[in-house]
């Protein structure tokens, strides 16, 4: 990134207040069965699908897969709540998920387990100074990632997701566009030094993954010489640079089961470590390291927010009706517009991808 570059940077960190702790739900073997079965008959009483992140709790990715519903990145997720014919969709993940979910399908109901569910990144980039910012750069094309608030994508030309933002920007870049970028720095930091983009940079970060620590991690390879390291592109870029597969969650999920080794070190939330031991039984999985010199995780690899979703409140919302997602309809309609470009390139890419029309 050139000097003048960096220059633009906007400065928006958390402080510690901001960055609930991590909790996670706690149920006796008898009650967690109760939950299950309560929510199963509700699903079906309520028409009621549930979309669930693949950091959220195992008990919540089970009951998804159990009861026709899905489990995936967040790209796909927005995918599959749009071709569901479910009058409900419960989406257990952070805000934005439900809100991208409300957005593409305003007809629908959305529920969440926990409405305070947030992200960093979506409380690091406020709509007002990131309009302003906007303003100041009206030669840019606008791309901002998943991880924002709808008010934020209504100022955007793009939105992204991790599993498809190079292949946006270098589509960007080939058409002589020039980006503006928000909010994660780390992603879009990887994003303009794999592809040559032009871009600038909002200063956001995720507190989970901004924690992983290269120095950690080149101690844990010695100790693990055949490991391959997953990591996700929210993470620092020493650590992205020590990585053999960088990508989005399902990226990552796929790199643990077609790669030829028994032990990767995995630097993201750790709740994915349910998936990747269903996509690779018998392999190794260890969490890249958050601590050691430097340390500053308040999170330690397991989103807060994530952790938010449990079997207590999704029954809860389901049997009540609480905790509905709701987006200003003006501000969907804008919303509505860089999700949906997004979708459509996705669509067209994966048939350029794979060389047919059926994709
Ligand atoms: P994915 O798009 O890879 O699922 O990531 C979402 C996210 O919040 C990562 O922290
Ligand atoms: Fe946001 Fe980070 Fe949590 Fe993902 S892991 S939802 S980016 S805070």
């Amino acid at each position: 990134m050139s000097a003048s570059q960096q220059a633009v940077m906007r400065s928006h960190r958390l402080t510690p207040e901001q960055v609930p702790e991590t909790v996670v739900e706690q149920l006796a073997p008898v009650e967690r069965e109760a939950l299950v079965a309560r929510i199963k008959r509700l699903l079906e009483q309520e028409n009621a699908t549930l979309v669930a992140h693949y950091y959220t709790d195992s008990a919540l990715q089970e009951l998804a897969d159990a009861t026709g519903g899905y489990v995936s990145d967040s790209l796909d997720m927005a995918r599959f709540g749009s071709e569901c014919p479910s009058d409900t969709l419960v989406v257990a993940g952070v805000r934005f998920m439900g809100e991208t979910a409300k957005i593409l399908n305003p007809e629908k109901r959305i529920l969440m387990p926990d409405l305070g569910a947030d992200c960093s990144l979506d409380i690091g980039c406020p709509p007002e100074e990131f309009s302003d910012f906007c303003d100041q750069h009206p030669d840019r094309t606008v791309v901002v990632y998943a991880n924002t608030s709808a008010a934020v994508k209504a100022r955007a030309d793009w939105m992204v997701t991790s599993s498809i933002g190079l292949d946006v920007a270098r589509h960007l870049t080939e058409r002589g566009e020039k980006i503006l970028w928000a909010p994660d720095k780390h992603l879009g930091r990887y994003i303009q030094e794999q592809t040559g983009a032009d871009m600038i940079l909002w200063d956001g970060a995720c507190v989970v993954h901004e924690a992983f620590k290269a120095e950690g991690l080149a101690v844990l390879l010695q100790e693990h010489p055949g490991a391959k390291v997953l990591v996700h592109p929210e993470s620092p870029a020493a650590v992205i640079e020590m990585a053999d597969v960088v990508g989005s969650t399902t990226q990552l999920i796929q790199a643990v089961a077609e790669l030829d080794a028994d032990t990767f070190i995995v630097a993201t939330d750790n709740g994915i470590f349910h998936r990747m031991r269903q996509a690779a039984p018998g392999k190794t999985l260890l969490e890249a390291p958050t601590a050691g010199r430097g340390a500053t995780c308040v999170s330690c690899a397991h989103c807060p927010w994530m952790a938010m979703n449990g079997l207590r409140n999704l029954a809860a919302v389901l049997e009540s009706g609480i905790n509905e997602i709701q987006v200003d309809p003006a501000i969907a309609e804008r919303a509505r517009v860089p999700i949906a470009r997004l979708l459509e390139f996705a669509r067209s890419h994966k048939r350029e991808v794979l060389g047919n029309n059926d994709a």
